[in-house]
């Protein structure tokens, strides 16, 4: 395989649309197609209204579509065309069979390695983009050997994405690295220059790490999971902390000056969410499961169980603060989406939170400035059911109508508009009923400034007895 002049990635969702928009960008010279099944997906990646959103994708998008960057339902057309296809479809965890609960769902990834190997009429390179677990380019390998028509080549390369939502774009631009695995065989390495030089054209070639397909495939893995476990590992300490008057900013400080551990991933929270910690961390649970290593499992899985831990935590805390009942309580809950500057919403803590409090028969008033109302709305039927959410639960167009009246204000997602330099918290405070609690679950608020207001303020990781003797 020469030179890479046509790319093709299957699906358009938030890992396959930002990451190939942003090759496109950078690499005039490479023509690049984005198909996916959804029309209605690629109807709005043609829009002016694209279906995700992310700081500066719209430039991106906008810049290169129609020249060379193109959105299309022609999976087969675009797969037949490309030197080089990236498989960004999903793989969800499995919620039923084998490994349920716990074991990602290759069906997506299967369908597409099979259109692949039924289309293609050349060669072409195969890279798995979607986060698989370890040896899953075995399978797809296995696939295209055994469909593929005669005299066709398939290289098949590990290339997973580490970009963040909320910062894709910049991640994307300026990544810390990009990985490329390969099969190490005079061909396999071929079309890991092939790739390689594809980056090349904006990514530092001492940015560019290749290794081997098994640990390019399980470095992503373990990535998320070695971020997720410092996640885990401060908001247990946010628990301590809450118990002894520690206060967790000031620990997270204090350990992340030791250039051994670093500042970043230290915050305490509600816990992590997201379309990939909580997955990938049950993934490599499998994983060590299926390899007969049940220390190492329990030794992952305990993550994820103190990240629910830590969930059920916080509400507690608040059913506990607000004398012990929320029942026809107003609870004004502010944000859904699993972190800021994102809409995305999947595995967010505040699904959970506010399921627990439908279940506690309160009154939820929710907002959030980016969250589709209509995805709200699923995601809510999905754990609590149409009819419960709809009588617990009331959507507002911005946090001071949906704080009037409440009993409390819960933070969910750190958005910088709850932040108190840019809300007027002495506005909320007059609307709501007395006493006014406020439950910072992002650590975004200066409590003092809010308790000389009037409110009662609860933190995580933080006590009212922080700083006193
Ligand atoms: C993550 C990885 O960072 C990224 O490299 C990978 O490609 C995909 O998974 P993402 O899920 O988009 O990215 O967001 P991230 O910024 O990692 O945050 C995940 C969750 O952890 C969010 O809910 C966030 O609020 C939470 N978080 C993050 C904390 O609670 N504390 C922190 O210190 C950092
Ligand atoms: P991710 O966060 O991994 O990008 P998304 O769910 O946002 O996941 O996007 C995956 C996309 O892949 C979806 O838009 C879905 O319609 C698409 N998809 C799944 N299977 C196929 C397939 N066989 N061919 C084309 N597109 C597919």
């Amino acid at each position: 395989m020469g030179v890479v002049k046509k790319i093709c990635c299957i699906g358009a969702g938030y890992v396959g649309g930002p990451t190939c928009a942003v090759i496109a960008h950078q690499c005039p010279d490479i023509k690049v197609t984005i198909v996916d099944l959804s029309q209605a997906r690629i109807n709005a990646w043609n829009s002016n209204n694209l279906p995700i959103y992310e700081p500066g994708l719209d430039e991106i998008v906008f810049g290169a579509r129609g020249k060379n960057l193109f959105f299309s339902t022609d999976v087969e057309g675009a797969i037949l065309e490309a030197d080089l296809i990236f498989v960004s479809v999903n793989t969800p965890t499995k919620k039923s069979g084998m490994g349920a609960g716990m074991a990602a769902d290759l069906a997506y990834v299967e369908s597409a390695t099979r259109k692949i190997a039924e289309v293609a009429k050349s060669s072409k390179i195969v890279v798995e983009k979607s986060t698989v677990p370890c040896r899953t380019a075995e399978s797809m390998r296995t696939i295209l050997d055994a469909n593929s028509h005669d005299h066709i080549r398939f290289d098949l390369l590990s290339n997973p994405e580490f970009l963040a939502e909320g910062t894709a774009i910049s991640d994307l631009l300026n990544p810390d690295r990009v990985l490329i695995g390969a099969l190490q065989t005079p061909e396999g390495l071929k079309a890991q220059q092939a790739l390689a030089e594809v980056y090349s054209h904006w990514v530092p070639r001492d940015r560019v790490i290749t290794t081997n397909l098994w640990s390019s495939e399980l470095s992503k893995l373990a990535a998320n999971a070695l971020l997720a476990q410092r996640i885990s590992s401060i908001n247990a300490l946010s628990a301590i902390c809450e118990a002894t008057g520690a206060d967790v900013d000031e620990v997270a400080y204090a350990v992340g000056k030791d250039t051994r551990i670093g500042p970043k991933f230290l915050k305490a929270s509600v816990g992590f969410g997201g379309s990939c910690f909580q997955k990938d961390i049950l993934n490599l649970t499998y994983l060590a499961e299926s390899l007969n290593l049940p220390e190492v499992a329990a030794y992952w899985h305990q993550v994820v169980i103190m990240n629910e831990y830590q969930k059920k935590r916080f509400v507690k805390r608040i059913i506990t603060k607000l004398f012990n009942t929320i029942t026809n309580k107003k609870i004004a809950v502010f944000g859904f989406a699993f972190k800021k500057d994102t809409g995305d919403t999947r595995e967010s803590a505040a699904i959970t939170l506010i399921k627990d409090f439908i279940d506690e028969h309160a009154h939820v008033r929710l907002y959030d400035p980016k969250v589709e109302e209509s995805q709200i709305w699923i995601d809510l039927s999905d754990v609590s059911g149409a009819d419960a959410a709809k009588k617990h639960v009331t959507l507002f167009p911005d946090p001071y109508s949906a704080a009037e009246d409440a009993d409390a204000v819960v933070i969910v997602t750190e958005w910088d508009e709850f932040r108190d330099t840019k809300l007027d918290y002495q506005r909320i405070y007059d609307s709501m009923k007395k006493p006014a609690c406020i439950f910072d679950g992002r650590l975004i608020l200066d409590a003092n400034k809010l308790r000389k207001i009037g409110f009662k303020v609860d933190v995580i990781g933080k006590n009212e007895l922080a700083g006193k003797a």
